[in-house]
Parts: structure tokens; sequence; C-alpha cells
């Protein structure tokens, strides 16, 4: 099985990345490791592309899930844009290549600081507050905006990953779109875009239709649109044997969903899509070592030299990541947890809502390289130094050769910016 394939439930026989043995990886570059495939990047996004039969789709890659200027460039590559959510992120952008032009800035709760940053580059913002819409038109700078509705609806993988509906600190509420308009025409400011984004790891291609439903409904009266952004959200299988979403169903729906909406409207508006995890989640794995082996009455533990701060979603969200022995694919099943090298029980790449969650594993043995699957979206952008561990190295592998894209953390990376 090679990295970027789709997962099947069955037993692996070898375990490579797109030809490179992930053994090797650890071998050159040193344990654990982040290691992602170029060619999944492309496959992912192309596919994506080609979903649609709409003249008009954009897709703005949502690069919370890997920053790494590499693989952003990559994006650029393919005629990306960018979705971003912090001054750092349009700056990392910014360095990647991109222009501009090619960002949107959609930010939580952002300063006058913050927004100026946005302002300054010429990078439009996506207001989701009336309190912010006027902040923002304080500042001298563009007036044309996006503002993000809350339609009333949200879906995902975890309540912390649910970003519509009324328990949702995102957007404007829907019934506040009128106000949002009319305040918007008094500032001096032009609504050029409708932005929403409902949630994380939807695997239900109607729940997204749903989802796009309620956001055209919420364009209101506001007649000077050029685009309406869907935000991101589409899921992908976690576990084996997990059906993947439906991009063929999904595309032929929106397309229909965006013409309708567009005569309807009077003018061929553009269509956004914010992905991130769709894009990158599957061409990414956290190469980890099992360093220790014991049991308890209740358990078998196998140790590793990783732990939540380089990967936080089993512990944070309960989420299933398959691991693969790499060393061993043949081994003896047996039923273990496998944990990391943090200080806290909870530090555990078996562990769901419910807590420690036993798996059955080709037996692993002390040495043996584990490959943690679907680490490619919010992992390294996610770590930590949480107690004083460096962040893993980086590595790229492209055409069947492996590239070092950012070095491992060092010691003296953790006393940086320390003053005594
Ligand atoms: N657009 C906006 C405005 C967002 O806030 C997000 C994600 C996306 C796009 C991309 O969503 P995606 O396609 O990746 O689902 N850390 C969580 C995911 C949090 C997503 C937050 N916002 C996880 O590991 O599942």
């Amino acid at each position: 099985m090679a990295i970027g394939d789709k997962m099947e439930n069955k037993a692996v026989s070898s375990f490579n990345m797109a030809g490179v043995s992930c053994e090797d990886l650890v071998n050159e570059f040193g344990s654990p490791l982040y290691v992602y495939n170029a060619h999944t990047f492309r496959e992912r996004f192309n596919s994506l592309q080609e979903a649609f039969d709409y003249p008009s789709v954009n897709i703005y890659y949502a690069c919370k899930s890997n920053t790494n200027i590499n693989v952003m460039k990559i994006f650029r590559e393919l005629g990306s844009r960018v979705d971003t959510v912090s001054p750092g992120e349009i700056y990392i952008s910014l360095k990647a290549g991109f222009g501009p032009e090619d960002l949107l800035y959609t930010p939580s709760n952002p300063t006058l600081e913050e927004l100026r940053y946005a302002s300054d580059r010429n990078v439009m913002v996506t207001i989701g507050s009336l309190e912010v819409m006027k902040q923002y038109a304080s500042l001298d700078g563009r007036k044309d905006i996006c503002v993000r509705v809350n339609p009333d609806i949200g879906f995902g993988h975890h309540d912390h990953c649910i970003t519509g509906g009324p328990g949702s600190k995102f957007g404007i509420y829907f019934n506040q779109m009128d106000e949002a308009a009319a305040l918007a025409g008094s500032l001096g400011l032009d609504i050029r875009g409708l932005h929403a984004h409902i949630g994380s790891g939807i695997l239900k291609a109607d729940q997204f239709i749903e989802a796009m439903d309620m956001v055209l409904k919420s364009t209101g009266g506001i007649s000077s649109l050029d685009f309406v952004d869907f935000g991101g959200g589409i899921g992908v299988p976690y576990h084996p044997g997990e059906e993947p979403f439906d991009l063929k169903a999904f595309g032929i729906k929106a397309s229909g969903f965006m013409k309708d909406f567009s005569e309807g409207y009077g003018r061929r508006l553009e269509f956004n899509f914010e992905p991130g995890k769709y894009l990158t989640a599957e061409a990414g794995y956290l190469l980890v070592t099992a360093t220790n082996k014991k049991e308890t009455p209740s358990y078998r533990f196998v140790g590793t030299d990783s732990g939540f701060n380089h990967l936080i979603r089993p512990i944070l969200y309960g989420s299933y990541h398959h691991i693969l022995n790499c060393s061993n694919p043949g081994g003896e099943p047996e039923e273990v947890l496998i944990a990391g090298n943090i200080c806290e029980s909870g530090d555990l790449f078996t562990i769901d809502s419910g807590g420690p969650r036993p798996r059955n594993m080709p037996r692993i043995r002390i040495g043996d390289i584990l490959a943690i699957t679907n680490a490619g979206s919010y992992g390294f952008s996610m770590s930590s130094n949480y107690n004083s561990r460096p962040r893993p190295a980086e590595v790229l592998v492209e055409n069947g050769s492996a590239r070092l894209i950012r070095k491992r953390e060092t010691f003296d990376d953790l006393l940086r910016n320390v003053l005594s």
C-alpha cells in the first residue's frame, strides 16, 4: 500500500510511500517524521476541480490544514487560491507566491490591527459580525468585502468542528443579513461575496448540498454579489471501509444548484470552495517508532517516540487514525493501545470519545516503524512543543525521491525568543 491510496479493509503486505519505503525514510530523516505524497495533493485537487460542471468555480486551499510553504506552492502551481484565517497565513501565502487577489481572509474575532494587516495588503476580508464590519469600515483601504453568514445549520465530525447553527460563534446569523446589508451600505462598504463554512469532516454529499441551499437562501437583499463561497468541510474516510465523500454526485448536484441560482440572480456568479482536509489529509503520514511494550491488568501498551504534541486529533476529538506497522505488516495480530511519550494518560493514538480503544495490529516489536495515516491535515499545523519536545521534520515524496521540506526542531528552538 502506498501513501494516498484509498484505504481498504485488507491486510497490508508491503508499505511504501510513492515507491520509497517508510523504513528508509526514517533511516534517512529520523523519527518521528511527517511525510507527504506530492502526487496525492495533485490528484485530490484535480479530481475536485473536475467534479464541477460550472464555468466559474474557484478552489481556495484552506491552508490551516497544512501550511508548509512547499505544500502551498504545489497548490499554487495547480491554480489554487488560498483561504486564510490569520495574518500569519496571509504572510506565508504571499511568501509562497500567491498574489493578494488569490487570497480571502476569513478571521474569527480579529483585532483592528489584524484587519489592517489584510487591508494594507489589499486582501479581501470576510466579515463575520456587525461589530467587526464597523471596525473594518474605519480603516482606509478596500471597501469591497465578503460577508460570512451563519446559515442556521452545521455538520461535522465532532462538536468542536461544527461551525454553523445557533451554538456557533461564526458568521452573521442568517436572519440578520438584511441588517448587515443595510449597515454595509451606510458604512460605504460593498458586499461582493457571501461566505459560509458550516463544519469539517462532512462525508455525506447531501449534507453539504443542504447547507449550500441554506447559504443561497441567505443572500437576501444583497444584489452586489460577485461570488458565493461555500467554505470547506469535505471529509475523507479515516476508518478502513468507510464510504468516501461521493464527489461525483456532489459535483453534479452542486453544479445544478449554482447554475439555477445564477440564472435567478440575473448573472453568472463565481462559486468558491475552501477545502483543507480533502486536499491534504490522505497525502500525509506521521511515522513513529515503537520504543516500549508493557502490560497492565487492562491493556497491552505499545509506547512510541511521538505523542499528542505532534498529532492532537485523537485526544482532542477522539479521531480514529488508521495505523500501519510498516516493519512487520504480516505479524500475528495482537490487541494494543498505542501510546505516546507525553506525560498525560490521554496520550494515546488509539483513543476515542469513550476513552482508550485497543486496536488489533500486526505484532509490534521495539524499533518497528508505525505509519499513522491521514495525518496530512491538522497534523503538523496543530502540533506543539508540549513537554519541551521538538517538532518532527517534514518530508515531501515526489517521483520516487524524498526531499526534506522542514528541518526537525532542535533544543535551541525551544529557547528561541526566551529572554533571561
Ligand atoms: N474554510 C474555513 C473558513 C474554515 O474555518 C475551515 C476549517 C476550512 C475552510 C477548511 O475545512 P476542511 O475542509 O479542512 O474541513 N482541526 C479540525 C478541523 C478544523 C477545521 C476548522 N476550519 C480537524 O482536525 O478535524
